[in-house]
């Protein structure tokens, strides 16, 4: 028994020795350990022995057994540390490292954060409301009559409840009107949705930036104030802003307004970048109906509201030619505004 032992923990000293991965290791392991390994199976002959011999032969079972697991332990630590070594190999700590590139807002973001900071600033609030609409909260409420072509099958998307994709974000003036008490000075800023063709100039989702200012003497000076300031904080100090004559359902009088871009080797052109006025008096009529209560009466208050293309601006600072770069996410096209 004794030589079987030694000639054992021999043979399993030299495989572990030989093994050069930790495959060929736990294959020596299993071989000399496991179950139905050789040192096992060597322990399972104990039964036959005499039992005065019995006590020296396991002595000498858990000897070799212990040398083997030490040395299988070795092994394994020694096969790591040349795994390391090898992977170290060629690796130049003194090399530069990669360099990481932080991303950068979306466009829409910038010239939507910019814009705010300018309105936050004159003392408008945030506010804002559901992007799917009743009729009445985007066309009803804002004095549009059934037949107005805005709310066609064509131009808006309805569902089979009767609610629609609001197609501005003029909603949100009514929605805060019915809410809070006058004065209220606020912009909402939002999706709006209509079925346009997709082209350079259209999606069938923009984004609009809502301004909303109800007191008891608002005037249309107040309005022009607002909106120079506006743009001359926006595009710079020289920049020519015009209003320009309109209809707007809920708005009288109301305005288009322009703002004259340079470009480099072409003439002075004017872009419209928003529409606005004073707040028709049959919106705050409806206002009262919709609160039953007369904080609203077109006696009292008088208001001023614009709506204003969130991407068109981005577009116009940026010489953007094509809308739909804004949603394709193209990393190349993103980059550039870091
Ligand atoms: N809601 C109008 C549009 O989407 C813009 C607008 C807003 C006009 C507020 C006047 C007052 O075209």
């Amino acid at each position: 028994m004794k030589e079987e032992i030694t000639k054992i923990q021999a043979d399993a000293l030299a495989a572990i020795e030989a093994a050069s991965g930790a495959q060929e290791l736990d294959e020596a392991r299993i071989a000399f350990l496991g179950k139905k390994g050789r040192l096992t199976a060597a322990s399972s002959g104990m039964k036959n022995l005499a039992p005065e011999e019995k006590p020296i032969a396991g002595q000498l079972l858990n000897a070799a057994r212990g040398v083997i697991t030490s040395s299988l332990e070795a092994r394994k630590a020694s096969l790591r540390d040349e795994a390391d070594r090898a992977a170290l190999e060629g690796l130049d700590l003194t090399l530069p490292g990669r360099p990481l590139h932080p991303g950068n807002l979306h466009p829409l973001t910038q010239v939507k954060d910019h814009a705010l900071g300018i309105l936050r600033r004159l003392g408008f609030a945030l506010a804002e409301g559901p992007e799917i609409e009743t009729e009445f909260h985007c066309f009803d409420a804002l004095n549009t009559p059934p037949e107005h072509p805005a709310r066609n099958e064509k131009d808006t998307f309805y569902f089979d409840s009767g609610k629609l994709l609001r197609t501005h974000t003029s909603t949100v003036q009514i929605r805060t009107m019915e809410s809070e008490k006058p004065p209220v000075r606020i912009i909402a800023p939002g999706s709006a949705y209509r079925r346009d063709e997709i082209d350079a100039t259209h999606l069938s989702v923009f984004n609009q930036l809502e301004g909303l200012y109800v007191d008891s003497d608002v005037q249309v000076g107040d309005l022009k104030g607002t909106l120079e300031f506006f743009y001359r904080s926006m595009f710079g100090e020289d920049t020519e802003v015009r209003f320009r004559p309109h209809f707007f359902p809920f708005t009288e009088p109301s305005f288009e307004i322009d703002v004259k871009f340079h470009v480099k080797g072409q003439d002075p052109r004017w872009i419209e970048v928003a529409g606005c006025g004073m707040v028709d008096p049959a919106v705050f009529e409806e206002i009262c109906r919709s609160r039953d209560d007369d904080m609203y009466d077109p006696d009292k208050v008088t208001g001023f509201a614009f709506g204003m293309g969130i991407d068109r601006l981005a577009m116009i600072k940026w010489g953007i030619k094509d809308i739909r770069l804004l949603i394709e996410n193209d990393a190349r096209f993103l980059a550039q505004f870091s």
